[in-house]
């Protein structure tokens, strides 16, 4: 395969896209901030089935980081991303700089609730899905894709960009993508990264405590037996642990009573100085 081309401009990014449109081929839109995994190249792959093009834009969003958390630090390899795209057959990365997409002036923003109000993410990095969301629009109105992947780990921001999409009318699919995970279970993160080896050791533990506890409420526990069992664990393997839930998959409400199908459990928790999050159907 050949090597994807970086458009670092919009307007650059604007007449590639004429082209395709004028060819009239389908063009899929992979949303990314770098640093990618063999997570964000399944969704690559993934979007290179449904589309004869795919974009993948790789921008470290400052807006959707609070000032206390890992912007400056966030890991930034864009060669090697490059390299590993041309593996699964991306046709360019677009590389914008802040200035393109937030020039001096820049004023609007996109207001969320629903899903982006559930009290998960939102209750402990409050700004940020205002800055997803802002981004993603931003993203999805200059590519104007046929379809838009997005994975699963980020079950609360497929939500939130869900909603948005449905109540804006952007005429796009947005497809969400299984979380991949290594042997142990840890979901693929870029901030991975950040693990000491002790850390990257008791990582696991955050999955297998979800697992355990899912089956327990499938095998007829309550809800919050269950639940109480895996905060224990996650804490007493050192996790300081901001929620573990269990809510409606499809609404993120939450959900009381016994099992049912169409639930999901999601949980968050600081490692160190690395905050984990990850999700898993019951
Ligand atoms: O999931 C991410 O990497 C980011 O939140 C996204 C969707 C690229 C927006 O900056």
């Amino acid at each position: 395969m050949t090597k994807p081309v970086i458009l670092p401009t919009t307007a650059v990014l604007r007449s590639q896209l004429r082209v395709w449109r004028d060819a009239r081929e389908s063009v899929a839109l992979v949303p990314t901030m770098g640093a990618l995994h063999s997570g964000h190249l399944a969704l690559v792959a993934a979007a290179k089935k449904r589309a004869r093009r795919v974009v993948v834009s790789i921008f470290v969003n400052p807006t959707q980081f609070a000032p206390h958390e890992d912007f400056s630090k966030y890991p930034r390899s864009l060669e090697a991303d490059v390299e590993k795209l041309e593996s699964v057959g991306a046709d360019v990365v677009f590389h914008p700089g802040a200035d393109d997409m937030y020039p001096e002036g820049f004023a609007t923003t996109i207001s969320l609730k629903g899903p982006a109000t559930a009290g998960l993410e939102d209750k402990f990095r409050p700004t940020h899905f205002q800055g997803v969301a802002t981004v993603v629009a931003k993203l999805l109105l200059m590519v104007l894709p046929d379809a838009a992947f997005f994975g699963e780990k980020d079950f609360q921001q497929l939500a939130v960009i869900r909603q948005m999409v449905g109540d804006l009318n952007i005429p796009v699919e947005i497809i969400g993508a299984p979380t991949v995970r290594e042997d142990d279970g840890l979901a693929l993160s870029s901030r991975n990264a950040y693990l000491t080896p002790e850390e990257r050791a008791i990582a696991p533990t955050l999955n297998a405590s979800m697992r355990k506890a899912a089956a327990r409420i499938r095998d007829g526990e309550s809800f919050d037996a269950a639940l109480t069992a895996a905060r224990n664990k996650i804490t007493s393997s050192g996790f300081e642990l901001d929620y573990l839930e269990l809510r409606d998959a499809a609404t993120l409400a939450p959900v009381t009573g016994r099992y049912r199908t169409g639930l999901r459990m999601l949980v968050a928790a600081r490692l160190g100085r690395t905050r984990l999050i990850d999700n898993i159907e019951v």
